[in-house]
């Protein structure tokens, strides 16, 4: 369940309808989305062959239908991340230094945890997702994204277009006072 770091040490909010209300005024889109029973023996293994990833996608296109008919998105696939994963560290290192795209960046995290970062009309904030979390990066909005020390994540990613998901680095400090 998401829940949102405002300042370094101050309570977090970690209500559900409080963190979809802070995200939703701020333009960004926030659910909560249960996996079905039937993709947990895919979700808990390390590592999903390209058969086994395709199988897992299948078991979750009930949304992705759901966000093709409501926001047109066109592509979808799914990001294993875990520390064997060869050249985590430069795959990573792309994404957790502020940046915006031109397209949406929209996540569906269906295993493991990580943390985007936001910085908004001068407020920055962190938003920790985990297993359930939709989120949707509005487009042109200033982010940047990591992993916590589990190193572990699986996420859908959604598409309409992927030549506008490309970051576009902005000089700002990733990180809230
Ligand atoms: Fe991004």
């Amino acid at each position: 369940m998401a829940y949102i770091v405002q300042k370094k040490g101050s309570p977090e909010i970690k209500d559900n309808s409080e963190v979809k209300k802070f995200l939703n005024s701020r333009g960004i889109d926030y659910e909560h989305w249960d996996t079905p029973a039937s993709a947990n023996s895919l979700l808990s293994k390390d590592t999903l062959n390209d058969a086994e990833k395709e199988e897992l996608l299948g078991k979750l296109d009930n949304r992705f239908e759901e966000l093709k008919s409501k926001f047109g998105y066109r592509t979808r696939d799914l990001v294993v991340l875990h520390p064997g994963v060869p050249g985590i560290k430069d795959m990573l290192a792309k994404f957790d230094k502020v940046h915006y795209h031109t397209d949406e960046e929209v996540r569906y995290i269906v295993d493991g945890s990580g943390i985007f970062g936001f910085s908004i009309k001068g407020e920055k904030f962190l938003v920790h997702v985990s297993r359930n979390d939709y989120i949707s990066v509005p487009r042109n909005t200033n982010h940047w994204f990591y992993l916590d020390e589990k190193m572990r994540i699986k996420a859908v990613r959604y598409f309409q277009d992927m030549s506008g998901w490309v970051p576009n680095y902005v000089e700002e400090t990733a990180a809230i006072d």
